[in-house]
């Protein structure tokens, strides 16, 4: 249990070259205490407009579930890689994305000319998706426990997630319950990435995940304990995340800011693993059901403040993003980080 104490400890500790990163202590929220809902939804609502990105403590996700979590993700990264390609991101998103297998187009600070993740990812949602409809993930043979650890994870995130969307309404100005409907257990477009990066030295021009911003609702981010994630500030630096034990990080996505019409950032961020071993790091993006049309909140838009975006429902955006950002089945990246068919490449 951390104290309020820590937290300001923590808090001025990481104060990060004058722009603090929120550390929100989810414990009384948690515990029902009359008034934790507003007072949090208020320190949310400043995290979510001034920088996209705060720290939670007091979860409820107990450290050994993220240590078990990193262990599992390390022995399933370390089978040969034929085992691994057997398992190739299929169309629907599920699977293994070998080293430079993504490169994330939808970033705003796309370039063009940018070389492709140097990390491998895993992907997968649940087996049993949105409509009791059977999802196509792509489990390894013989993995020691991999499956069912990394899905204990995936059923703690996606409880704490939804257990967080009254805050995230209140912090809009809209009723506790506004997104409960949008969100039911088991049926939203959730998914697990389970990613590994290397400490190879890379070049100028490379990052283990590039800049970009996420497709989510909101990412509940679980890594091992080498540092790397980078944010960009609105002032235009990019900021060093610190590790801060035993919290998750959370960041809103693309699907949010587009929601809150532009009022919610989606703040892009990067990976460079400058420590002398592998890093891990196992987000989980949480989305609507499929069904659920993003359109400009109630509260978010106005004569003088149109929708900036026409609406969308959430499976079309999320197919759109996987189709721009990863090469998914038979297409990996060529040289000049174009999308090609494994038979063109020949
Ligand atoms: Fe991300």
């Amino acid at each position: 249990m951390q104290t309020a104490q820590d937290k300001h400890v923590l808090q001025e500790e990481y104060a990060i070259a004058g722009e603090i990163v929120p550390i929100i202590d989810l414990g009384p929220f948690l515990a029902e205490e009359p008034g934790a809902a507003h007072t949090t939804a208020n320190e949310m609502r400043d995290a979510l407009e001034r920088i996209g990105f705060f720290f939670i403590i007091n979860h409820g996700i107990p450290k050994s579930l993220r240590d078990r979590l990193v262990e599992a993700t390390a022995r399933f990264y370390a089978l040969p890689l034929e085992q691994k390609m057997a398992l190739k991101v299929n169309e629907e998103g599920n699977g293994y994305v070998p080293t430079r297998g993504e490169l994330p187009k939808t970033s705003p600070y796309y370039t063009g000319t940018r070389k492709p993740d140097v990390s491998e990812c895993y992907l997968l949602q649940r087996d049993w998706g949105p409509s009791h409809r059977p999802t196509q993930n792509q489990w390894p043979e013989n993995e020691s426990g991999f499956r069912t650890t990394v899905m204990e994870f995936f059923e703690a995130a996606e409880d704490l997630s939804i257990r967080m969307l009254p805050l995230y309404a209140l912090a809009l100005d809209l009723k506790p319950d506004f997104f409960d409907d949008k969100f039911p257990k088991c049926q939203g477009l959730n998914f697990l990435r389970v990613a590994r990066m290397p400490p190879d030295r890379l070049d100028e021009d490379e990052f283990n995940v590039g800049p970009h911003t996420d497709s989510s609702f909101m990412t509940l981010l679980a890594t091992s304990d080498q540092p790397g994630l980078e944010i960009l500030s609105q002032s235009g630096r990019w900021l060093k995340m610190p590790l801060i034990p035993d919290a998750f990080v959370i960041n809103s996505g693309d699907m949010l800011t587009r929601w809150s019409n532009g009022r919610v950032l989606s703040t892009p961020h990067r990976v460079i693993n400058a420590s002398d071993t592998y890093r891990y790091s196992i987000p989980f993006f949480l989305h609507p059901t499929p069904e659920t049309v993003i359109e400009c909140l109630p509260t978010c838009c106005g004569p003088d403040n149109p929708a900036k975006e026409p609406p969308i429902t959430s499976a079309a955006y999320l197919q759109w993003f996987l189709e721009e950002n990863f090469a998914l089945g038979d297409k990996v990246y060529n040289e000049a980080g174009e999308q090609v068919t494994v038979q063109e490449t020949a």
